[in-house]
């Protein structure tokens, strides 16, 4: 999905092996050492890169803006402390609002990286927990679990999905345990994690209103909109493009038509994994159709037709 390895991919390019060029991070980011000359140059080619894949993403004009802001105090900070300027606090931590599909993972992915090449996180990597990854069985469990998560996030993104679920069991419920657990995670490790947590708008607003001691943890909040059926489409072809097929006029009416029904029949359809889903189903589909033949030429092996996506959504009665 997304790819991760620029850095051992620029490291082959230049048959070097070790990360020689690499910035060296030091707790705290105060300081970068690099070895070798370019260590700045490739830095930036890197933030170039991964923020063409942030501008790739269909439609969400205002998180990309967002996540350029954030990136942009991130990497100033930086800067000012290269020129031993006063720097800003950099409290990070998220709250993510959409429903399931919207791309909040994805974006998430793509922070986790820009902070590693700003120094904000030495890893930049995501670990993605839900509920039932923090929260134990019995006293103590909890806390146990939590931290087992927290160790595994430690350099990078703690991203705690439908994460207003900790609050819902009231008083009693071990979900408060694994929020205490979160919030001591958050202190102990100030520059070397960041959290976000991530669900439905509703519900993670009451949960932020119902914890006020969370609100001044996560100062920054992004809004994740439902797409429309265009940039539905839009989703679509690049999923397609990115795995060389292509629909035909026929499959896109088709799919069209599918998206327009989900949408009126479930408030929470306006999203991309219902495409996902449906494209590798239309895909597998299409070996079926074909893996009959015995002709074949490369344009049927890119196409994907109506009757495909039919046979796609078939497989997924009420969507
Ligand atoms: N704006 C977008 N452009 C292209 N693909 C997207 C976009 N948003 C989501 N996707 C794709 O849709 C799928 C679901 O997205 P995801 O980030 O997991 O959503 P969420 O975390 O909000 O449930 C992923 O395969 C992702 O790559
Ligand atoms: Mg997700």
């Amino acid at each position: 999905m997304v790819k991760i390895r620029l850095w051992q991919n620029h490291g082959e390019q230049n048959g070097i092996k070790e990360r020689r060029n690499f910035p060296v991070f030091s707790p705290g980011g105060q300081e970068e050492k690099t070895f070798g000359g370019s260590g700045e140059d490739q830095r930036q080619k890197n933030v170039r890169e991964i923020m063409k894949e942030l501008d790739s993403l269909v439609g969400l004009t205002g998180v990309k803006k967002l996540v350029r802001e954030v990136h942009a105090f991130v990497e100033i900070q930086r800067r000012r402390q290269k020129e031993k300027l006063a720097a800003e606090p950099q409290v990070l931590h998220m709250v993510f609002k959409g429903n399931p599909g919207t791309g909040k993972t994805t974006v998430a992915r793509i922070i986790g990286r820009l902070f590693k090449e700003a120094g904000v996180l030495p890893r930049g990597h995501l670990v993605e927990v839900e509920r039932a990854d923090l929260v134990g069985e019995y006293i103590g469990h909890t806390a146990q679990k939590t931290r087992e998560q927290i160790k595994k996030a430690l350099g990078g993104i703690l991203f705690i999905d439908e994460a207003y679920s900790l609050a819902r069991g009231g008083e009693k419920d071990f979900g408060r345990e694994a929020i205490d657990a979160l919030v001591k995670g958050m202190e102990d490790h100030k520059d070397n994690l960041i959290l976000i947590l991530a669900g439905y708008r509703q519900e993670m607003e009451w949960f932020m209103e119902s914890n006020p001691g969370l609100r001044s943890r996560f100062p920054i909040h992004i809004t994740f909109p439902d797409y429309t059926t265009p940039e539905l489409l839009a989703i679509a072809d690049l999923m397609l493009k990115k795995r060389q097929y292509h629909l035909t006029q026929g499959a896109r009416d088709e799919l069209r038509l599918i998206l327009e029904e989900s949408r009126s029949l479930h408030v929470h359809s306006g999203n991309a994994r219902l495409v996902r889903n449906l494209i590798e189903r239309a895909i597998r589909q299409q070996a079926v159709r074909l893996v009959r033949k015995s002709q074949v030429s490369r344009e049927d092996l890119m196409t994907i037709t109506r009757e495909d996506i039919l046979r796609a959504r078939e497989y997924n009665p009420g969507t």
